[in-house]
């Protein structure tokens, strides 16, 4: 299998796979749920922080094994030689699997409201449709089994040409669609204040909340730049010698966080003009304010449709690249062809997603951000910095056509990833105590 292992036509297929499989339900929904949880602001620079100082450098971690492997995930490790951190590919691919089961419900909702604005089902009650009629419940198991058959469909038939062809139509139409609403944010009512939320961090409340704030913010660093679940070292293994490996990088960080910068601007400014409590929304907060935006706007239904179209676009191409981790680990280690593989996979991952389609979904979604997510990007760093090493420093080099600070980077890679990875984990273990009980209250960094 490996002898005829795909690689990418051109440097751009790269590109726009890996931004394809970034920019998805992590920004617009993920993005400005997880601020506002978390106190806005106070969030956002965290947030930003981690991207630079963690979620770059391990993203360039992922590239490296990727590319200097030529293999799946979980035979990447023993492809170089490291037999035993086999077991870090496996919880990788386990958190894809993990995250796609609750991710293809959140993409159930949007078809629905691909629906709901078409027929303007939701536009006389925006901010209870939501919570009363779409969130949980046997219509939402029916959409998610929509969402994963759409998957398995294409995953099944390979995936090259579809995710090249469809993320150049979603990513500058939902950077368009979005840039207008975010302009149309500004006439509404409370502006000031959203921005104010959103912008304006207040220092103390960030030392308060650190406890909470950090592990949500690395959780949410990995999962919008697809780390942490062997998207991007897959994707990286069809690459050849002379794409620059920090360019890309830097490319698909710049631009994903931009989606996500930009999907606040849109939101919060609608939350605030409804009078809704950014903190209270939860994992409905993107959905009751974009059906509040469309139900007043004029040509709503029009605009919905599109906008929930799109979105619908970006989800699928994040969706695939979850599947396609593990129908790629199944294909090339069992007999099983790639329809199997996407058949059986894509089966046993929706029936794991029908208890978020109930009303688990939190659960579901704390374990792979506090767990399966930091822990596997710990594995990939420690096995790259410490192992791999110099080999690492040479192939980040390799085909790279600025000068890289690759020494920077492979100790930024040896030490300060896995000491704020380490802290997160010690802190999302804590915060999951808590959730299940057994913790009465944080200890750590209270
Ligand atoms: N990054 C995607 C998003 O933000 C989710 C994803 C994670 C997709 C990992 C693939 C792999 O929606």
């Amino acid at each position: 299998m490996t002898s005829d292992r795909a690689s990418w036509a051109s440097r751009v297929g790269f590109v726009f796979a890996a931004v394809g499989s970034a920019v998805g339900l992590g920004n617009v929904w993920q993005f400005p749920f997880q601020t506002g949880q978390n106190g806005g602001a106070a969030f956002l620079v965290v947030y930003l922080g981690v991207v630079l100082a963690i979620g770059f450098p391990a993203m360039l971690t992922e590239f490296v094994l990727g590319r200097r492997s030529q293999r799946n995930p979980v035979d990447a490790f023993a492809a170089l030689g490291g037999g035993r951190w086999r077991v870090a590919g496996g919880i990788a691919a386990l958190a894809a699997f993990w995250i796609l089961s609750f991710y293809s419900v959140v993409g159930g909702w949007v078809i629905r409201y691909v629906v709901g604005s078409a027929t303007g089902a939701y536009f006389d009650a925006p901010t209870t449709y939501f919570s009363e009629v779409a969130a949980t419940g046997p219509d939402a198991v029916a959409f998610h089994l929509v969402f994963m058959a759409v998957v398995v469909a294409i995953v099944a038939g390979g995936v090259e040409d579809g995710i090249e062809r469809s993320t150049k139509l979603m990513v500058p139409s939902i950077v368009v669609l979005l840039v207008a609403l975010a302009v149309w944010a500004t006439t509404l009512e409370g502006v000031d204040a959203a921005y104010a939320y959103y912008l304006s961090p207040d220092l103390a409340t960030v030392r308060a909340n650190l406890a909470s704030i950090l592990p949500s913010a690395v959780g949410q660093a990995f999962f919008t730049l697809s780390l942490g679940m062997g998207a991007m070292i897959t994707y990286a293994s069809y690459l050849g010698e002379d794409d620059s490996l920090p360019v890309d990088g830097g490319v698909i960080v710049v631009l994903n966080t931009l989606v996500g910068l930009l999907a606040g601007f849109v939101i919060f400014p609608i939350l605030f003009a409804l009078g809704v409590d950014p903190g209270s929304g939860g994992a409905g907060t993107a959905f009751v304010t974009l059906g509040g935006a469309f139900a007043q706007l004029p040509a709503g239904r029009l605009l919905g449709t599109v906008f929930f179209v799109v979105l619908l676009l970006a989800a699928v191409s994040s969706a695939i690249s979850l599947l396609e981790v593990t129908v790629s680990v199944a294909v090339e280690n069992t007999a099983w062809s790639r329809r199997r593989a996407a058949g059986t996979l894509g089966g046993a991952c929706a029936v794991l997603g029908v208890p978020s389609a109930f009303g688990h979904l939190a659960w579901f979604n704390a374990v792979a951000y506090e767990l399966l997510l930091p822990l596997s990007v710990l594995g990939v760093t420690l096995y790259v910095g410490w192992v791999l090493a110099d080999d690492a420093t040479a192939e980040l080099e390799r085909g790279a056509s600025v000068a890289t600070p690759s020494t920077a980077w492979l100790w930024f890679v040896r030490l300060v990833v896995p000491v704020g990875i380490g802290l997160t984990l010690v802190l999302g273990v804590q915060s999951l105590l808590v959730r299940a009980g057994v913790l009465t209250e944080a200890v750590l960094l209270a």
